[in-house]
């Protein structure tokens, strides 16, 4: 197991939602809600990272995570430098340790890390000298903890309590780190019920997602639901042909105004972006008024704040 705390119990790095504590998901969320601001509005800035060191180290595409964990940093005061993959020394032959040990000696405090190898995560923060966190911006298809939380807080804001509702995850849920992290943090919050809606060649295996509901038809996977949460397919993590084309999966599995009338009027839709217009979503939905996506997006920053200060701030001091 991964072990993500110091000696004292406090949070020292992210790499999972899975063995988080309900109190400990509590506190990030209403620290993230006191960061967060509506689209328009001054985002908030602070000094509690003055001091400290954040390197930004992905290996794999990120537009949102990457900035949102940038800006996150630098409102609170932190240094955040951005490492290129084509500029790091990996592409030649060099190890992530090798490169994080590199970095620990021109001392950086918390390696923000996005790769597509799983268990990259946890073998980084088990070799990290003490005082140093590592945050997951997203591992394989595993896991994506801050943008699980920051679905929950999106959630939470729109619709209040995660306790009564019933929430559709629908698309690639099989090659999805969003859909994983998703599902630990509204098990651990407690929703009434998590459905999962895929083609049958998208569903995770059998042993995963324990107690969801399995739709294979979108049509009934979306009734009565208060949430529904759109995926991309993750073409890069499969060489599958058994997948339908764009135009044929969005027959089938893409979200039009006729299958989100079968959710609750009031449903909310989301997604974490990138979305593929006309494959899963249709365009009139993503930019429609039940959609989230934009208020995702802010809230991705208000929650790696949170997150940063929580991991980090007591080495400002
Ligand atoms: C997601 C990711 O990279 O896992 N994007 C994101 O971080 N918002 C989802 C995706 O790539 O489909």
């Amino acid at each position: 197991m991964i072990e993500q705390r110091r000696a004292d119990g406090s949070l020292r790095h992210l790499i999972t939602l899975e063995t988080l504590r309900r109190d400990e998901i509590e506190s990030l969320l209403l620290r993230s809600q006191h960061f967060a601001r509506a689209i328009g509005e001054r985002p908030p800035t602070g000094r509690s990272l003055q001091g400290v060191t954040i390197a930004n180290l992905f290996t794999e595409p990120s537009t949102r995570t990457r900035v949102s964990f940038e800006l996150a940093g630098r409102r609170l005061g932190a240094e955040v430098v951005n490492l290129e993959v084509q500029l790091s020394s990996r592409v030649k032959g060099e190890s992530m340790l090798d490169t994080i040990f590199t970095l620990q000696a021109l001392h950086f405090d918390v390696f923000v890390i996005r790769d597509a190898e799983p268990g990259v995560l946890a073998h980084v923060s088990s070799h990290v000298a003490a005082g140093v966190s590592v945050l997951s911006a997203g591992e394989a298809h595993l896991s994506h903890p801050t943008q699980g939380l920051l679905d929950a807080l999106t959630i939470r804001q729109h619709k209040g309590s995660i306790e009564p509702l019933s929430i559709a995850i629908v698309g690639d849920i099989r090659h999805s780190r969003v859909a994983r992290s998703a599902y630990q943090v509204l098990r651990i919050l407690q929703a009434h019920e998590i459905r999962i809606v895929a083609p049958p060649a998208l569903m995770p295996e059998a042993h995963e997602f324990v107690g969801c509901p399995r739709f294979e038809t979108l049509e009934r996977g979306l009734e009565g639901v208060d949430v529904i949460m759109m995926l991309r397919i993750q073409k890069e993590r499969f060489a599958e042909t058994a997948i339908p084309d764009g135009e044929e999966y969005f027959l089938r599995y893409g979200l039009t105004p006729a299958r989100l009338a079968r959710a609750r009027p009031d449903a909310i839709v989301m997604h974490p972006q990138p979305m593929n217009r006309g494959i899963e979503i249709a365009s009139d939905i993503a930019d429609g008024p039940q959609s989230v996506i934009r208020s995702q997006v802010s809230n991705g920053v208000a929650v790696r704040m949170a997150v940063l200060e929580t991991v980090a701030s007591r080495l400002s001091s």
